[in-house]
């Protein structure tokens, strides 16, 4: 990460700001691991029951992907933290890419807020619809990210 130069007390702002390849593989793997064992935790719970000796039960797999999506949720959420730091701020002051990262960054802190909800909400009903817009908003967070990493947006100073 090359953005951003100390010159006294400014900071100024130059692109490029890619992402250093050993952390742009983290970020990726993570980002995968996190969004396909959400859906695969979705796939299985509503498709993939399997027949008991007392009718249909939950596929044993489902919470293998919940385990593993627990672990990519703690590892997203610290990435998020060190992409706000090295990432975030700088392209928002360069108002660059600002719609589409936003959104990104918007619906990151969504799925951190409403992935913890589900732990605690006691009420049925709530814990289903936030498990349900969880999930609804996840799904979409890739295609959100792909309009973000395809962006042609160029960088413009306030
Ligand atoms: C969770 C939030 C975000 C994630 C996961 C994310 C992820 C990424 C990724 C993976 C790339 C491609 C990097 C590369 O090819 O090296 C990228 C590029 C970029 N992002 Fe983000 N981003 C986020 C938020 C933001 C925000 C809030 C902004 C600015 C307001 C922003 C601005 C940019 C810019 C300007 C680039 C292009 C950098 C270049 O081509 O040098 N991002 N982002
Ligand atoms: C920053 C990203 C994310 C974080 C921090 C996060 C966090 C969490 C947490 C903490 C849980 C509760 C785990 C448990 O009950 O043991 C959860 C459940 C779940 N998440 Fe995520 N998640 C994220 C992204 C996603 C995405 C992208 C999807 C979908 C593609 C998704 C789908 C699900 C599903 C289906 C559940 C199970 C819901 C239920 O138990 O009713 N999550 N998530």
């Amino acid at each position: 990460m090359t953005a951003t130069r100390a010159t006294g007390t400014r900071t100024v702002l130059k692109p490029p700001m890619r992402i250093a390849r050993q952390y742009r593989i983290l970020l990726y793997v993570t980002g995968w691991g996190v969004w396909l064992t959400g859906v695969l935790w979705v796939l299985f719970h509503y498709f993939m029951r399997v027949k008991g000796p007392f009718g249909f039960k939950t596929n044993p797999l489902e919470e293998w992907w919940l385990i593993t999506h627990g672990g990519f949720a703690v590892l997203s959420t610290f990435l998020f933290g060190w992409m706000w730091s090295q990432h975030i701020v700088i392209g928002w002051d360069m108002r660059w890419r600002r719609r589409s990262g936003g959104t990104m960054a918007g619906v990151t802190i969504f799925l951190i807020l409403s992935g913890y909800a589900i732990y605690y909400i006691g009420d049925p009903d709530w814990l289903n619809w936030t498990a349900i817009a969880h999930w609804g908003i996840g799904v979409a967070a890739l295609a959100i990210f792909f309009i973000h990493w395809l962006s042609k947006s160029r960088p413009r100073r306030a």
